[in-house]
């Protein structure tokens, strides 16, 4: 029965780090997946996480079951980091969270909501995207259809053309947006631009769906949440993928949180009852420990403020990196400026497919085909090195 299928090809993100690992070349260098990592190569445990686990191993007494919705008390956590403390969606108690496994399980319980409830038929994605979202929400059964994000000259967001694609959208399709940190380009819309999408897609009756998965990675916890606040203005309806695998460093313990944002509380309760069948036909219920440690930490001011601290860390050495990296360049003759003003973890650089094949063959540099490169994976050490084989592909 099974030698029809067809082998699929590798995930052009997960694929490059199993292809990585085979690399025998010590000079290597890994600028794949998007995992933060220190000048010495490595994907820290955050000290404020250590904690937490030590506090749940020491009071935990049962591995039941936790509740179809998660971890008790997570849900309003994940709404105060997303929402401002004066917001009316927290006021009115109009959102509902439920604990996903990773930001992409809630990608695919909101994409699941939504097709199952009949609220769309079709979500708009950016071009270019993170290749995965094509992927889960054409498993949840959406069509898929692409707004222009990026302008290649400019290198950066291109409003008029996002606008200009998503006239074609009807009322009632979703618009997927990156919160902030675009993946892969980097580059986010400004305050000003966030207002008039806003209002664009208020006004065509569109239902905006964020995926909010570096929150702190590109000016700070809260500012990276300008977007998804300014939506709450133009909008009663909308939805937020959250994720914690980036700035709790909970990569694998995959954890994120699905709110869906209703005009009013009732409303709200009963879409709820909606999304805990979506998260029941897919996995029963969520696991328990990252979802503890996310909880643990942001109910805990001390461990808090650690958090908040430790994401800014993060946040500071990419951005050094990207400025090193510039420098180094320029003094080789190449002006790649635009990538200190990309956010985030990535920068798309402009490197073809045939160059990023090359820069892996020749030099054992680790990028996606798309030209993105993960920042957090250059360090002091590795950054002439990896500046050279640059200079090779351009030549
Ligand atoms: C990435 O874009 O590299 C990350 O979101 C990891 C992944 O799952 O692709």
């Amino acid at each position: 029965m099974f030698e029809k299928i067809a082998a699929a090809p590798a995930d052009p993100i997960l694929g490059l780090t199993e292809e990585f690992k085979k690399d025998t070349r010590s000079d290597k260098i890994n600028l794949g997946v998007g995992v933060f990592k220190t000048e010495d190569g490595k994907t820290p445990i955050l000290n404020c996480v250590k904690k937490a686990e030590k506090r749940i191993l020491e009071s935990e007494n049962t591995k039941s079951y936790l509740s179809i919705a998660g971890v008790p008390g997570f849900d309003k956590l994940v709404q105060d980091l997303i929402f401002s403390a004066k917001s009316d969606v927290v006021a009115s108690s109009r959102a509902r969270t439920v604990q996903a496994p990773g930001g992409t399980g809630a990608l695919r319980i909101g994409g699941d909501f939504i097709h199952q409830q009949n609220v769309s038929s079709t979500i708009w994605i950016s071009d270019p995207t993170w290749a995965n979202h094509m992927k889960v929400f054409g498993a949840a059964g959406l069509k898929i259809e692409r707004y222009k994000y990026y302008n290649k000259e400019t290198h950066s967001f291109d409003l008029q053309a996002a606008l200009d694609s998503l006239k074609a959208a009807k009322p009632g399709d979703t618009v997927l947006f990156h919160g902030c940190c675009h993946n892969p380009t980097g580059s986010d819309p400004s305050a000003e631009e966030w207002e008039t999408l806003g209002k664009f897609t208020a006004e065509h009756g569109l239902l905006p769906f964020f995926d909010f998965a570096y929150q702190g990675f590109s000016k700070g916890l809260e500012e990276d949440a300008a977007g998804v606040r300014t939506f709450e203005k133009y909008h009663k309806e909308f939805i937020v993928a959250n994720s914690f695998s980036k700035n709790f460093g909970l990569y694998n313990e995959r954890i994120g949180g699905l709110t869906v944002v209703c005009a009013n509380s009732g409303d709200a309760d009963k879409a709820f009852s909606q999304m805990k069948i979506a998260v029941r036909a897919n996995f029963s219920n969520p696991p328990a420990h990252g979802g503890k440690i996310v909880a643990e930490v942001l109910s805990d001011p001390e461990l808090k403020k650690e958090w908040e601290d430790e994401v800014k860390a993060m946040r500071d050495r990419i951005l050094d990196m990207r400025k090193l990296f510039v420098e180094k360049l320029k003094a080789e003759g190449i002006d790649w400026g635009f990538i200190v003003k990309q956010n985030g973890m990535f920068s798309f650089t402009g490197l073809t497919p045939e160059q990023v094949d090359k820069i892996k063959a020749d030099c054992g540099v680790y990028c996606v085909r798309n030209g993105r490169i993960n920042v957090a994976g250059i360090s002091t050490k590795n950054v002439d090195a990896l500046v050279k084989a640059i200079k090779h592909v351009l030549a």
